[in-house]
């Protein structure tokens, strides 16, 4: 189907959070941090309150009233202590926009400035084994020897790969707009992944009860994460709109977004590789260094995948984190999953061409009967399947594996592959269906952050009703409407779907309305891995003269289960392909270690792939059944496409170049040096 807010959308008909008209809407701007640590020894506002259209000064100077559970993150202005460059430390509320701005360059704000350590390093006496890693598993695991296993290996490999900081960024930046009405009640349309978990992270910040909240976020410009908790500039204007006593609205600028929306850990990762003389692991060792702020430990999974993909008598995973004083670390697309598969699929890649093997073949080798790590049943997997039928249409066979070999002009020619990974879960949501107007409507507090989410949940819902689409009306996006879960953990369709087929069972079955939570269902989802798996193959041209890469051709085969719609799903899986290709190549965000804070905070200087970048990109995925997910027997897909796509770069560049770049993005300058 095509989407079926797509008219509105490329019409400008389609609302966003900042878009909301409101009588007497003021603006707030939030004023930032300029030490990466200290304290604020003072906020002058008083010339500042002097300015035309100024209404208020929110700062640590007069702390606004916020609950005491806030999380740190969203606990504005309640403390003078400073943990990063970057912080929001005051908002200034004005008539518009303009005036906010020209207040904020006028307010003065003198700060205690203490040394502050911004750089992650493998030998950082900060580091330490957090009690978990996100979102609850164990931070280290080890199954059977593996010093012996390694001793014993006929082949090995011991490597360490580096991912740097990335961004998400969204074409819509985080906005929202409050409103309080008369009985003290809050209304925020926000741009979110969730409306539900939004309600609920905003009302424990101000120490509401969640039924005073009301979230409203029919349309969402993306998100990949950064949107999938509740970030400041919904606090701020909650706190601005109390304060001036009118709707006001806060639109983070794209540099804002790099300091408070979260952003992707940098890893340091150790990969030890052992394997028999056919190919075979003996031994597996995944070791990870990662950060966090000093405000919240954020702990990124990232050798969760080493758990899941091969079968290793000897596995060990761990992971170790240092505190700094940084932006706390965020979701980014797969979390965990794509950083880790990028070493991991690199050193998969080093270990083939160590073993003489082809890196299809090796990986065929070292599939598991069982998910190494737990010992479960998959309840489905198939990466065997889309290993072969990817190397099929890409023409891997004829393929010679020596680097460095083909030219054609001035550009040496490679090919690589990887395998992907990432966990098929879903979470309790609740939905309604009913009867209207002729035809059926479905409500449900899901968030269609621009993955056709509506237009999934339609045809879940006709199918599940036996009726067409055009005779269903799903509305989401609306705390108001059946709480329901994020949009994010490629969870949605998933989780909503259930929710939606068994309200219109319940239709059905009633005559006029049902009702449903899946609560029961998802505690019932024990005694398999479940898991989506994919394939990647990639080709790239490097001008050896400039360090130019190209990417003519990328092909993603995946085992997603049930596809629900086909063009939703391929865009799902080449957008997250493309934010691969970005990953490969391009983006990566600096600290400046002198004064803390990011260094390149823009669109200019962070760079992420755009079309012209992509040529022959292409995703296909391979007829699964799984009985042992959820009504529609379907997988999550909005991020595994990202997952191995940088690897199957990586491992093409050192085919087409003899180069192993182990840490991205891979530069022009990294390929000349
Ligand atoms: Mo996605 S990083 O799970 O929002």
């Amino acid at each position: 189907m095509n989407r079926i807010e797509g008219r509105d959308k490329v019409t400008g008909r389609a609302r966003y959070a900042y878009e909301y008209p409101a009588d007497g809407v003021a603006y707030a701007y939030a004023v930032q941090s300029g030490v990466a640590r200290g304290r604020i020894a003072s906020v002058d506002a008083l010339g500042v309150l002097a300015m035309p259209g100024v209404l208020a000064v929110l700062s640590c100077a007069e702390p606004p009233a916020l609950s005491a559970d806030a999380s740190p993150e969203l606990a504005l202005f309640q403390t003078r202590d400073v943990a990063y460059r970057g912080q929001i430390v005051a908002g200034i509320v004005a008539e518009t926009l303009e005036a906010a701005r020209a207040a904020e360059r006028e307010l003065r704000i003198s700060y205690e400035a203490e040394p502050h350590d911004v750089r992650l390093r493998p030998d950082h006496p900060g580091l330490y084994a957090p009690d978990k890693v996100n979102p609850n598993f164990p931070t280290d695991t080890e199954k059977g020897d593996v010093n012996a296993g390694l001793a014993a290996a006929a082949v090995s490999i011991d490597a360490t790969y580096a991912t740097p900081t990335q961004h998400n960024n969204p074409m819509e930046p985080h906005a929202a707009m409050a409103v309080w009405d008369a009985g003290g009640a809050l209304t925020v349309y926000d741009s979110t992944q969730g409306a539900s978990a939004d309600r609920d992270m905003i009302a424990a910040a101000l120490g509401l009860a969640p039924e005073r909240v009301r979230v409203v976020s029919p349309h969402v410009g993306g998100g990949f994460g950064s949107k999938g908790t509740t970030r400041p500039h919904a606090i701020l204007a909650a706190l601005a709109a109390r304060a001036a006593g009118r709707p006001v609205k806060v639109a983070l600028t794209r540099q804002q977004m790099f300091d408070v929306t979260g952003y992707r850990t940098p890893t340091i990762q150790r990969l030890r590789l052992g394997a028999d003389p056919e190919g075979r692991l003996t031994a597996l060792v995944h070791d990870v260094i990662e950060q966090s702020s000093t405000l919240v430990e954020f702990a990124e999974q990232t050798a969760t995948p080493s758990r899941v993909m091969y079968a290793a008598p000897a596995l060990r995973t761990t992971h170790r984190l240092v505190r700094l004083d940084v932006p706390t670390p965020s979701w980014m697309r797969a979390p965990g999953e794509c950083p880790g598969m990028f070493a991991l699929e690199s050193a998969m890649d080093e270990l083939a061409i160590a073993a003489g093997l082809d890196p299809v073949e090796l990986r065929v080798r070292n599939e598991p009967d069982t998910e190494p790590e737990s010992g479960l049943p998959f309840s489905s997997r198939n990466l065997v399947g889309c290993l072969r039928e990817g190397a099929r249409r890409f023409g891997w066979d004829h393929r010679d594996p020596r680097p460095g070999l083909r030219q054609e002009g001035r550009w040496l020619i490679g090919t690589g592959m990887a395998a992907s990974t990432y966990p098929a879960r879903r979470r309790p949501s609740q939905a309604t269906a009913a009867t209207a107007d002729g035809g059926f409507v479905v409500r449900i507090a899901a968030a269609d952050i621009g993955t056709g989410a509506r237009t999934a949940l339609t045809r879940i819902a006709a199918q599940a009703l036996d009726t067409s689409a055009d005779r269903v009306r799903v509305e989401l996006g609306d705390s108001a409407l059946p709480t329901a879960s994020l949009a994010g953990g490629s969870m949605g369709t998933s989780s909503w779907g259930s929710a939606v087929v068994k309200a219109c069972e319940a239709m059905l079955k009633d005559g006029h309305s049902g009702r449903a939570d899946t609560t029961e269902d998802v505690k019932g989802d024990t005694g398999f891995a479940r898991h989506a798996f994919g394939a990647q193959f990639a080709e790239v041209w490097v001008d050896p003269a400039t360090g130019e890469v190209r990417v003519p051709r990328l092909l993603g085969v995946f085992a997603v289960g049930r596809v629900i719609d086909e063009t939703l799903a391929r865009s799902q899986l080449i957008g997250g392909m493309t934010m691969g290709l970005g990953m490969a190549l391009m983006e990566e965000t600096e600290m400046d270690e002198e004064a803390g804070g990011f260094l390149n905070r823009d669109l200019a200087q962070y760079h992420v792939a755009a079309c012209a970048d992509v040529q022959d990109i292409d995703a296909m995925w391979i007829d699964e059944e799984d009985g042992h997910l959820n009504p529609m027997g379907a997988k999550g897909i909005g991020e595994i496409g990202i997952v191995g796509t940088a690897a199957a770069v990586a491992n093409a560049v050192y085919h087409a170049t003899g180069r192993r770049i182990r840490d991205l993005p891979i530069t022009p300058a990294k390929i000349l040096d």
